[in-house]
Protein backbone atom coordinates (compact mmCIF):
# COMPACT_ATOMS: atom_id res chain seq x y z
CA UNK A 1 0.00 0.00 0.00
CA UNK A 2 0.61 3.60 0.40
CA UNK A 3 3.20 3.06 3.32
CA UNK A 4 5.29 0.08 1.36
CA UNK A 5 6.13 2.91 -1.38
CA UNK A 6 7.03 4.93 1.18
CA UNK A 7 9.09 2.73 2.66
CA UNK A 8 10.81 2.23 -1.19
CA UNK A 9 11.22 5.91 -1.86
CA UNK A 10 13.00 6.65 2.00
CA UNK A 11 15.20 3.46 1.23
CA UNK A 12 16.30 5.10 -2.63
CA UNK A 13 16.86 8.51 -0.81
CA UNK A 14 18.67 7.42 2.24
CA UNK A 15 20.96 5.06 -0.06
CA UNK A 16 21.64 8.59 -2.07
CA UNK A 17 22.63 9.95 1.39
CA UNK A 18 24.99 7.13 2.66
CA UNK A 19 26.95 7.54 -0.89
CA UNK A 20 27.70 11.03 0.07
CA UNK A 21 24.93 12.60 -2.65
CA UNK A 22 23.64 15.35 -0.38
CA UNK A 23 26.86 17.00 -0.92
CA UNK A 24 26.02 17.47 -5.03
CA UNK A 25 22.31 17.13 -4.71
CA UNK A 26 19.65 18.09 -1.74
CA UNK A 27 17.40 15.04 -0.57
CA UNK A 28 14.11 15.27 1.16
CA UNK A 29 13.76 15.78 4.61
CA UNK A 30 12.37 16.70 7.86
CA UNK A 31 13.26 19.58 10.50
CA UNK A 32 11.59 19.98 13.22
CA UNK A 33 12.31 23.34 14.46
CA UNK A 34 10.53 25.45 17.15
CA UNK A 35 11.35 28.14 20.21
CA UNK A 36 13.44 26.11 23.16
CA UNK A 37 11.77 23.89 25.45
CA UNK A 38 8.74 23.90 23.13
CA UNK A 39 8.58 20.34 23.35
CA UNK A 40 10.46 19.28 20.06
CA UNK A 41 12.87 16.63 21.26
CA UNK A 42 9.69 15.35 23.22
CA UNK A 43 7.33 15.21 19.85
CA UNK A 44 10.40 13.34 18.35
CA UNK A 45 10.22 10.08 21.10
CA UNK A 46 5.91 10.23 20.49
CA UNK A 47 6.69 10.19 16.64
CA UNK A 48 9.54 7.53 17.31
CA UNK A 49 7.62 5.64 20.08
CA UNK A 50 10.75 4.85 21.79
CA UNK A 51 12.10 6.51 25.14
CA UNK A 52 15.93 7.43 23.92
CA UNK A 53 16.30 11.40 23.83
CA UNK A 54 17.75 13.76 26.09
CA UNK A 55 14.63 16.23 26.90
CA UNK A 56 13.65 18.04 29.60
CA UNK A 57 13.04 21.88 30.49
CA UNK A 58 15.87 24.21 29.35
CA UNK A 59 18.72 23.98 26.69
CA UNK A 60 19.28 20.25 26.36
CA UNK A 61 19.39 19.63 22.41
CA UNK A 62 23.14 20.71 21.49
CA UNK A 63 23.88 19.72 18.63
CA UNK A 64 21.49 18.91 15.55
CA UNK A 65 20.76 15.17 15.39
CA UNK A 66 19.75 13.43 12.11
CA UNK A 67 17.48 10.83 12.85
CA UNK A 68 16.67 7.81 9.91
CA UNK A 69 13.68 5.22 11.32
CA UNK A 70 13.86 2.37 9.40
CA UNK A 71 10.90 -0.20 9.41
CA UNK A 72 11.38 -3.58 9.38
CA UNK A 73 8.40 -5.32 8.25
CA UNK A 74 7.40 -7.84 10.77
CA UNK A 75 6.27 -10.68 8.32
CA UNK A 76 9.94 -10.70 7.06
CA UNK A 77 11.93 -10.01 10.26
CA UNK A 78 10.72 -10.07 14.10
CA UNK A 79 13.34 -7.60 15.86
CA UNK A 80 14.19 -5.92 18.76
CA UNK A 81 14.66 -2.41 18.31
CA UNK A 82 17.97 -1.44 17.99
CA UNK A 83 20.02 2.14 16.87
CA UNK A 84 23.50 2.67 15.15
CA UNK A 85 25.53 5.35 15.25
CA UNK A 86 27.12 6.91 12.24
CA UNK A 87 30.26 7.29 14.30
CA UNK A 88 30.54 3.61 15.05
CA UNK A 89 28.62 1.79 12.93
CA UNK A 90 30.28 -1.53 14.06
CA UNK A 91 28.05 -1.47 17.56
CA UNK A 92 24.08 -2.21 17.42
CA UNK A 93 22.53 -0.46 20.80
CA UNK A 94 19.22 -2.45 21.93
CA UNK A 95 19.24 -0.66 25.33
CA UNK A 96 17.40 2.93 24.81
CA UNK A 97 18.61 4.35 27.95
CA UNK A 98 22.05 4.01 27.21
CA UNK A 99 21.63 5.44 23.67
CA UNK A 100 20.23 8.67 25.63
CA UNK A 101 23.19 8.59 27.67
CA UNK A 102 25.62 8.46 24.32
CA UNK A 103 23.61 10.87 22.74
CA UNK A 104 24.44 13.38 25.93
CA UNK A 105 28.34 12.17 25.80
CA UNK A 106 28.80 12.80 21.92
CA UNK A 107 26.50 16.39 22.60
CA UNK A 108 29.53 17.13 25.30
CA UNK A 109 32.38 15.53 23.52
CA UNK A 110 31.99 18.34 20.67
CA UNK A 111 29.79 21.09 22.37
CA UNK A 112 31.36 21.08 25.98
CA UNK A 113 29.29 21.13 28.78
CA UNK A 114 28.58 24.16 29.53
CA UNK A 115 25.33 24.73 27.21
CA UNK A 116 27.18 25.79 24.07
CA UNK A 117 25.20 25.04 20.71
CA UNK A 118 26.76 23.19 17.61
CA UNK A 119 25.79 23.03 14.22
CA UNK A 120 27.64 19.61 13.71
CA UNK A 121 24.81 16.31 13.80
CA UNK A 122 24.80 13.70 15.28
CA UNK A 123 23.45 10.66 12.92
CA UNK A 124 21.26 8.19 14.16
CA UNK A 125 19.81 5.39 12.33
CA UNK A 126 16.77 3.38 14.69
CA UNK A 127 15.73 0.13 13.45
CA UNK A 128 12.16 -1.18 14.00
CA UNK A 129 9.31 -3.58 13.32
CA UNK A 130 6.99 -0.21 14.70
CA UNK A 131 8.23 2.93 13.26
CA UNK A 132 7.44 4.43 10.01
CA UNK A 133 9.81 5.28 7.04
CA UNK A 134 10.63 8.63 8.11
CA UNK A 135 14.06 11.12 8.22
CA UNK A 136 14.22 13.66 10.87
CA UNK A 137 16.06 16.19 12.37
CA UNK A 138 15.53 17.61 15.67
CA UNK A 139 17.29 20.84 16.23
CA UNK A 140 18.17 22.76 19.14
CA UNK A 141 15.48 25.68 20.09
CA UNK A 142 15.38 29.11 18.95
CA UNK A 143 16.98 31.03 22.42
CA UNK A 144 17.17 34.79 22.57
CA UNK A 145 19.46 35.37 25.36
CA UNK A 146 22.35 33.23 26.89
CA UNK A 147 22.77 31.73 29.86
CA UNK A 148 24.55 33.15 32.56
CA UNK A 149 27.95 31.14 33.44
CA UNK A 150 27.80 29.57 29.37
CA UNK A 151 29.63 28.84 26.74
CA UNK A 152 26.46 30.47 24.67
CA UNK A 153 27.97 33.51 23.12
CA UNK A 154 25.70 37.05 22.64
CA UNK A 155 24.53 36.14 19.49
CA UNK A 156 22.77 33.01 20.24
CA UNK A 157 19.21 33.83 18.94
CA UNK A 158 21.31 34.67 15.38
CA UNK A 159 23.21 31.61 15.92
CA UNK A 160 20.11 29.37 16.81
CA UNK A 161 17.94 30.94 13.72
CA UNK A 162 21.13 30.57 11.56
CA UNK A 163 20.73 26.22 11.74
CA UNK A 164 17.15 25.95 12.09
CA UNK A 165 17.57 28.31 8.38
CA UNK A 166 20.33 25.89 7.07
CA UNK A 167 18.04 23.07 7.18
CA UNK A 168 14.62 24.75 6.35
CA UNK A 169 15.78 26.71 3.42
CA UNK A 170 16.39 24.10 1.49
CA UNK A 171 13.15 23.40 -0.39
CA UNK A 172 12.94 19.54 -0.51
CA UNK A 173 12.59 20.09 3.60
CA UNK A 174 9.18 19.69 5.21
CA UNK A 175 9.35 22.21 8.32
CA UNK A 176 7.94 20.72 11.45
CA UNK A 177 6.86 23.60 13.29
CA UNK A 178 5.93 23.04 16.78
CA UNK A 179 4.42 25.89 18.92
CA UNK A 180 3.56 25.22 23.00
CA UNK A 181 -0.32 25.90 23.15
CA UNK A 182 0.30 27.90 26.24
CA UNK A 183 1.67 31.30 24.19
CA UNK A 184 0.40 33.46 21.66
CA UNK A 185 0.70 31.35 17.69
CA UNK A 186 1.53 35.00 16.67
CA UNK A 187 4.63 35.28 18.87
CA UNK A 188 5.59 31.61 17.54
CA UNK A 189 8.85 31.68 16.67
CA UNK A 190 9.29 28.43 15.10
CA UNK A 191 6.48 30.02 12.66
CA UNK A 192 8.23 33.37 11.84
CA UNK A 193 11.43 31.41 10.77
CA UNK A 194 9.09 29.09 8.79
CA UNK A 195 7.83 31.72 6.89
CA UNK A 196 10.82 33.59 5.94
CA UNK A 197 11.57 30.23 4.10
CA UNK A 198 8.04 29.10 3.02
CA UNK A 199 5.96 32.37 3.00
CA UNK A 200 2.70 30.07 1.53
CA UNK A 201 3.38 27.35 4.09
CA UNK A 202 3.88 24.56 1.11
CA UNK A 203 5.85 22.44 3.61
CA UNK A 204 4.79 23.46 7.03
CA UNK A 205 3.06 21.23 9.42
CA UNK A 206 1.99 23.09 12.40
CA UNK A 207 2.19 21.12 15.65
CA UNK A 208 0.87 22.38 18.49
CA UNK A 209 2.27 20.88 21.93
CA UNK A 210 1.43 21.52 25.55
CA UNK A 211 -2.86 21.56 25.44
CA UNK A 212 -2.71 20.25 28.73
CA UNK A 213 -1.22 23.72 30.73
CA UNK A 214 -3.16 25.96 28.50
CA UNK A 215 -4.68 28.94 30.82
CA UNK A 216 -8.27 27.63 32.19
CA UNK A 217 -10.95 28.45 30.33
CA UNK A 218 -8.92 28.52 26.75
CA UNK A 219 -8.53 25.96 23.63
CA UNK A 220 -6.36 25.94 21.18
CA UNK A 221 -9.40 24.77 18.35
CA UNK A 222 -9.13 27.55 16.43
CA UNK A 223 -4.90 27.47 16.07
CA UNK A 224 -5.35 23.46 15.36
CA UNK A 225 -8.07 24.58 12.56
CA UNK A 226 -5.85 26.86 11.17
CA UNK A 227 -8.24 29.61 11.66
CA UNK A 228 -5.76 32.15 13.14
CA UNK A 229 -2.68 31.33 10.45
CA UNK A 230 -3.63 29.10 8.02
CA UNK A 231 -0.77 26.57 6.64
CA UNK A 232 -1.88 24.82 3.59
CA UNK A 233 -0.76 21.42 5.23
CA UNK A 234 -2.83 22.13 8.71
CA UNK A 235 -1.65 21.52 12.22
CA UNK A 236 -1.94 19.12 14.60
CA UNK A 237 -2.24 19.36 18.65
CA UNK A 238 -0.73 16.94 21.11
CA UNK A 239 -0.32 16.03 24.98
CA UNK A 240 3.08 15.18 25.26
CA UNK A 241 4.88 14.43 28.72
CA UNK A 242 5.28 17.22 31.50
CA UNK A 243 8.32 17.89 33.14
CA UNK A 244 7.25 15.31 36.33
CA UNK A 245 6.10 12.75 34.14
CA UNK A 246 9.91 12.23 32.34
CA UNK A 247 11.35 12.76 36.51
CA UNK A 248 8.58 10.08 37.24
CA UNK A 249 10.12 7.63 33.80
CA UNK A 250 6.94 7.69 32.73
CA UNK A 251 7.26 5.27 29.04
CA UNK A 252 6.26 7.05 25.92
CA UNK A 253 3.67 4.35 25.65
CA UNK A 254 1.86 5.32 28.61
CA UNK A 255 1.65 8.96 27.64
CA UNK A 256 -0.03 7.71 24.56
CA UNK A 257 -2.41 5.88 25.97
CA UNK A 258 -3.31 9.02 28.54
CA UNK A 259 -2.71 11.39 25.22
CA UNK A 260 -5.69 9.46 24.08
CA UNK A 261 -8.04 9.81 26.95
CA UNK A 262 -7.12 13.43 27.27
CA UNK A 263 -8.67 13.67 23.91
CA UNK A 264 -11.69 11.66 24.66
CA UNK A 265 -12.88 13.06 28.05
CA UNK A 266 -12.10 17.30 27.12
CA UNK A 267 -15.30 19.40 26.14
CA UNK A 268 -13.72 20.86 23.17
CA UNK A 269 -11.22 18.48 21.48
CA UNK A 270 -13.82 15.26 21.77
CA UNK A 271 -16.09 17.57 19.74
CA UNK A 272 -12.94 17.66 17.13
CA UNK A 273 -12.41 15.91 13.95
CA UNK A 274 -10.04 13.09 15.16
CA UNK A 275 -7.67 13.90 12.09
CA UNK A 276 -6.77 16.94 13.69
CA UNK A 277 -5.46 15.61 17.08
CA UNK A 278 -2.79 12.86 18.67
CA UNK A 279 0.61 11.98 17.88
CA UNK A 280 -1.01 9.17 15.72
CA UNK A 281 -2.67 11.67 13.26
CA UNK A 282 0.43 13.14 13.05
CA UNK A 283 2.30 10.42 11.92
CA UNK A 284 0.13 9.47 9.23
CA UNK A 285 -0.12 13.08 8.31
CA UNK A 286 3.67 13.16 8.28
CA UNK A 287 3.73 9.93 5.68
CA UNK A 288 1.31 10.72 3.66
CA UNK A 289 2.83 14.26 3.23
CA UNK A 290 5.81 12.70 3.08
CA UNK A 291 5.22 10.38 0.05
CA UNK A 292 3.59 13.17 -2.03
CA UNK A 293 6.38 15.10 -1.00
CA UNK A 294 8.85 12.90 -2.64
CA UNK A 295 7.07 11.68 -5.36
CA UNK A 296 6.86 15.14 -6.60
CA UNK A 297 10.40 16.04 -6.02
CA UNK A 298 11.78 12.88 -7.33
CA UNK A 299 11.46 13.91 -11.59
CA UNK A 300 13.87 17.04 -10.39
CA UNK A 301 15.91 14.94 -8.08
CA UNK A 302 16.91 12.43 -11.21
CA UNK A 303 17.14 15.48 -13.55
CA UNK A 304 19.76 16.85 -11.27
CA UNK A 305 22.17 13.86 -11.41
CA UNK A 306 21.62 13.04 -15.29
CA UNK A 307 22.90 16.61 -15.51
CA UNK A 308 25.70 16.28 -12.84
CA UNK A 309 26.00 13.15 -14.35
CA UNK A 310 26.72 15.14 -17.64
CA UNK A 311 28.89 17.62 -16.16
CA UNK A 312 30.91 14.44 -14.93
CA UNK A 313 31.04 12.85 -17.85
CA UNK A 314 32.43 15.88 -19.94
CA UNK A 315 34.90 16.63 -17.46
CA UNK A 316 36.14 12.91 -17.93
CA UNK A 317 36.18 12.92 -21.27
CA UNK A 318 38.23 16.53 -21.17
CA UNK A 319 40.55 14.86 -18.81
CA UNK A 320 41.56 11.90 -21.37
CA UNK A 321 40.90 8.98 -21.43
CA UNK A 322 43.38 6.98 -18.51
CA UNK A 323 41.79 8.53 -16.19
CA UNK A 324 40.64 6.91 -12.50
CA UNK A 325 37.10 6.37 -13.41
CA UNK A 326 36.03 6.19 -9.19
CA UNK A 327 34.08 8.64 -9.49
CA UNK A 328 31.78 8.51 -12.75
CA UNK A 329 31.61 4.33 -11.96
CA UNK A 330 29.89 5.67 -8.56
CA UNK A 331 27.53 7.94 -10.30
CA UNK A 332 26.65 5.70 -13.23
CA UNK A 333 25.73 3.18 -10.29
CA UNK A 334 23.25 5.83 -8.74
CA UNK A 335 21.90 6.67 -11.95
CA UNK A 336 20.53 3.42 -12.67
CA UNK A 337 19.41 2.88 -9.38
CA UNK A 338 17.29 5.93 -10.11
CA UNK A 339 16.20 5.17 -13.61
CA UNK A 340 15.28 1.50 -12.40
CA UNK A 341 13.38 3.13 -9.30
CA UNK A 342 11.25 5.40 -10.87
CA UNK A 343 10.54 3.36 -13.91
CA UNK A 344 9.45 0.97 -10.64
CA UNK A 345 7.63 3.46 -9.31
CA UNK A 346 5.82 4.55 -12.38
CA UNK A 347 4.62 0.63 -13.30
CA UNK A 348 3.73 0.23 -9.53
CA UNK A 349 1.62 3.60 -9.75
CA UNK A 350 0.10 3.09 -13.24
CA UNK A 351 -0.70 -0.80 -12.02
CA UNK A 352 -2.81 0.62 -9.27
CA UNK A 353 -4.59 3.26 -11.68
CA UNK A 354 -5.76 0.48 -13.97
CA UNK A 355 -6.46 -2.03 -11.14
CA UNK A 356 -8.71 0.92 -9.91
CA UNK A 357 -10.78 1.51 -12.65
CA UNK A 358 -11.00 -1.90 -13.84
P1 LIG B 1 12.58 21.09 23.31
O1 LIG B 1 13.55 21.96 24.02
O2 LIG B 1 11.75 21.86 22.34
O3 LIG B 1 13.22 19.89 22.71
O4 LIG B 1 11.54 20.61 24.43
P2 LIG B 1 11.55 19.28 25.30
O5 LIG B 1 10.95 18.15 24.55
O6 LIG B 1 12.91 19.08 25.88
O7 LIG B 1 10.48 19.69 26.42
C1 LIG B 1 10.65 20.81 27.24
C2 LIG B 1 9.79 20.68 28.47
O8 LIG B 1 8.40 20.76 28.14
C3 LIG B 1 9.96 19.36 29.19
O9 LIG B 1 9.94 19.60 30.56
C4 LIG B 1 8.74 18.56 28.78
O10 LIG B 1 8.34 17.66 29.78
C5 LIG B 1 7.70 19.65 28.62
N1 LIG B 1 6.66 19.29 27.64
C6 LIG B 1 6.81 19.02 26.32
N2 LIG B 1 5.62 18.78 25.73
C7 LIG B 1 4.68 18.90 26.70
C8 LIG B 1 3.24 18.77 26.73
O11 LIG B 1 2.58 18.51 25.70
N3 LIG B 1 2.62 18.97 27.94
C9 LIG B 1 3.32 19.28 29.08
N4 LIG B 1 2.64 19.46 30.20
N5 LIG B 1 4.66 19.42 29.08
C10 LIG B 1 5.34 19.23 27.92
NA1 LIG C 1 14.40 21.76 26.29
MG1 LIG D 1 15.18 19.39 22.40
Amino acid sequence: GLFDNLRKLINVIDELRDVGLQQYIRLPRIAVIGSQSSGKSSLLESIVGIDFLPRGSGVVTRRPLELRLVHVPPNERQIKPYAIFDVDKSKKWDNFDKVREQIDLLTDQVAGKRKKIINDPIILTIFSNDVIDLTIIDLPGITRIPLKDSDQSEDIERVTKDMALSYIKDERTIILCVIPGNQDIANSDGLQLAREVDREGNRTIGVITKLDIMDAGTDARKMIMGLEIPLKLGYVGVKGRSQKDINDNKRVSKALDEEKAFFAADKVYSTMDPKFLGTKALTNKLSSVLFYHIRNILPSIVKEIKDKLKECEDRLKDLGPALPREQKDKMQLIWTMITDFTENFKNTIKGKYDQRRS
